[in-house]
């Protein structure tokens, strides 16, 4: 247990699942620090630092601060008064800490307040006995009489007691290549990790994992953090390890280079959570314990409604959607054991290639002479539900949508007008806009028939604003703002609609579209050894039960190694399973092999989508898997590569050592000797796949 203690001697602790976190007033009455995190026999106690040449408000580790208070490091904050005034002077009376419990749920408020009078900030920190997600949030205030602009106003900072140094693991790439693992190793200095875009970004994922220095070599072994941020506008997170300092900051937020938040006098703004986890068991342990939040508190449902198995027309079809067409792969995929079948991007008036149509969200005349009704007939009767492909942020120039309202897309003053994929951004930031998306999409879905929308968003904001208006400087945070009240709308008012998201594969992931959609189209490279490697950074820190991926025929554009059906389908059902395929390519065989291989995907969803993962090595390993367990049963996915041995065997990783299990329906072996001898890998699936099914018996 952690005995340091504020100047007033009080330390609150917020309960986490297995730990606590414990915050105390700084002695400099500055705000809060950070005094313990974890389970209590883990946590590092804070030491009283030595400041030399430098302001003691710098040498403490205060939550969250402002340009102003500290001085020499960084900060969380920076308000400009007007009239040549920059930054604030935070105090905190102790007595303005308040803590409420309701059920698990502890949520602590800190009140701080600027000594002009102009700012109150109420930083808020929340945790629950369920799951080991800290979050944090602030809210300010303008209390002044005038407006207060915020070059900077980010969630949360975090000191982390790792220092000096800190290893960095984070995700990184780009279109049809995101969710690569890298590691940056700092022994001083700032790295910083962003958007820029308006949307998530396909280029960073917005978590950071921190630990100590130390570690870099032992690999994984000891306690790190897991910083995140539930933001899906323009963001930036970055870590700062000051020199020779034992605590090192993780600070982030809305995008400090691209937004300027504006309050006027009685106005307040609530900044999106930054989550952090504390983690002490290596990379399985906090993989989990994001999932656990993820499906727990942020999904609707743990249950397979709104994650079915979907056949998509966009691989066999692009534009060229035709209703006889679509009504033959429909039956097709029914007799496979799609569930759910979804047209694609080309549904819509004019829309035969990327450069009309979008905004005007009716069927092509030509296409659906008698509306989507008839294919919708087909596909109910095949058993199937029915859903569509909308972008409802974007207009192309040529659409009625555009040349009706020419003012209602961002615009950066007079500059030129930018397209991206031959569209422009709608601005959400306009009430009449986002009025007309919401009725828009209460049309579509009015006849209750639709219960699937793939919600994609297929360019970045390289311009946004509003010219005149000083809130136009906050386009990122509207738009961002916007999405949700639609995302909101959907969840309330069609509630049996299943919502994946998707922004040109996975250019639009994070914790906030984890809370208001049902699952993610993770990238739009589809080639499956490719696609293993995206899933596997993936799942570091996102679940399984969200992971949209499709079989799709080969040749790959992108990744050209052959690889079996069975391999194709073993990658998909490591996560949402679905087919992209042109299934009237599809032979008799292949198809009745892809009806069975459907049919044991939906033995072992549950387990895969609620259960445990663990990662063997990595994609590029001769052997690689996908190890899913829970309390029944542990289901590997394994895959193999030109160099695997003969006669591989693999070591699963979670058995309970003393339990016994039957691999495949064979002889029991007690989880012990499974985990130390291995199991044969036989290539039930095919040359270079595998699914060995270890049932716990009772
Ligand atoms: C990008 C998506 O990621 C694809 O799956 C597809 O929906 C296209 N857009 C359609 O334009």
């Amino acid at each position: 247990m952690n005995d340091n203690a504020s100047a007033d001697g009080r330390v609150w602790r917020l309960p986490t699942r297995s730990g606590e976190y414990a915050v105390s007033a700084a002695p400099d009455g500055s705000g809060l620090i950070m005094v313990g995190w974890g389970p209590p026999e883990d946590q590092q106690p804070w030491k009283e630092p030595v400041a030399v040449y430098e302001l003691d408000p710098d040498t403490v580790p205060t939550e969250y601060s402002a340009a102003g208070t500290r001085h020499g490091r960084g900060a969380e904050l920076i308000v400009d008064h007007g009239e040549g005034l920059i930054g604030a002077r935070l105090r905190l009376d102790p007595a303005q800490v308040t803590v409420d419990t309701e059920g698990p749920r502890s949520i602590l408020r800190a009140v701080h307040t600027d000594t002009t009078g102009h700012l109150r900030l109420t930083c808020e920190i929340e945790t629950s006995r369920d799951h080991e997600v800290v979050a944090k949030r602030v809210i300010a205030k303008n209390t002044g009489g005038r407006p207060l602009t915020f070059p900077r106003l980010f969630s949360a900072g975090w000191q982390l007691p790792i220092g000096p140094g800190a290893r960095i693991d984070y995700l990184a790439g780009g279109w049809a290549h995101e969710f690569f693992e890298h590691r940056a190793v700092l022994p001083a200095g700032e790295f910083s990790i962003g958007s820029r875009q308006g949307i998530t970004s396909h280029r960073y994922s917005p978590v950071v994992t921190v630990s100590a220095l130390d570690d870099a070599e032992a690999d994984d072994d000891g306690p790190c953090y897991s910083i995140a941020l539930a933001w899906s506008g323009s963001w930036r997170m970055l870590v700062d390890a000051v020199p020779d300092a034992d605590r090192v900051r993780v600070a982030g937020g809305i995008d400090d280079e691209t937004c300027m938040i504006t309050l006027e006098p009685g106005e307040s703004f609530e900044t999106p959570a930054s989550l952090g986890i504390c983690s002490t068991d290596g990379p399985d342990e906090l993989a989990r314990e994001w999932h656990d939040y993820q499906r727990g508190r942020l999904a609707r449902s743990r249950g397979v409604d709104h994650r079915p198995i979907v056949y998509n027309s966009w691989y066999a079809t692009g534009f060229d959607v035709e209703v006889d067409h679509q009504r033959r792969l429909a039956g097709i995929a029914a007799e496979l054991g799609a569930e759910v079948f979804v047209v694609d991007d080309g549904w819509f008036a004019g829309r035969t290639n990327d450069r009309a149509g979008l905004g005007d969200w009716v069927p092509d005349k030509i296409k659906f002479p008698d509306g989507l009704g008839p294919l919708i007939d087909s596909v109910s009767e095949a058993g199937m539900r029915f859903g569509l492909w909308v972008e409802p942020e974007a207009v192309n120039p040529d659409s009625d949508l555009f040349r009706a309202h020419p003012d209602w897309v961002y615009r950066a003053g007079d500059r030129p007008l930018v397209t991206s994929r031959n569209q422009y951004v709608l601005d959400l930031g306009r009430p009449e806009v986002l009025a007309w998306v919401g009725q828009t999409l209460r049309d579509l879905l009015a006849d209750g028939r639709i219960s699937y929308l793939k919600w994609d968003m297929n360019r970045p904001v390289s311009d946004g604003g509003r010219p005149g208006d000083d809130h136009g400087r906050q386009w990122s945070v509207q738009h961002a703002r916007g999405y949700y009240a639609l995302l909101h709308l959907l969840r309330s008012e069609f509630p049996h609609v299943t919502v994946e998201a998707c922004a040109g594969g996975g250019g639009r992931i994070d914790n906030a579209v984890l809370a208001l959609t049902d699952v993610v189209w993770t990238s739009d490279e589809t080639g499956p050894r490719d696609r293993l490697a995206i899933q596997h950074g993936f799942l570091s820190r996102y679940p399984a039960s969200v992971m949209s991926s499709w079989v799709t025929d080969e040749p790959d554009k992108l990744d050209h190694d052959p690889a079996s059906l069975g391999f194709r389908f073993a990658v998909a059902m490591t996560g949402v399973l679905g087919i992209g395929s042109d299934l009237l390519g599809w032979d008799a065989e292949t198809r009745s092999r892809a009806a069975e291989l459907i049919m044991t995907y939906k033995q072992i969803r549950d387990t895969v989508h609620n259960g445990i993962v663990r990662r063997h090595g990595h994609p590029r390993d001769p052997l690689y898997a996908s190890e899913f367990s829970d309390e029944g049963r542990s289901c590997l996915l394994v895959f193999g590569r030109p160099g695997v041995a003969a006669q591989p065997r693999i070591r699963p990783l979670g058995l309970d050592p003393d339990a016994r299990y039957r691999p495949n329906g064979g002889e029991p072996i007690t989880g012990a000797s499974a985990m130390t001898e291995g199991l044969p890998v036989r290539w039930s699936l095919a040359s270079d796949a595998d699914l060995i099914i270890l049932e716990r018996l009772r």
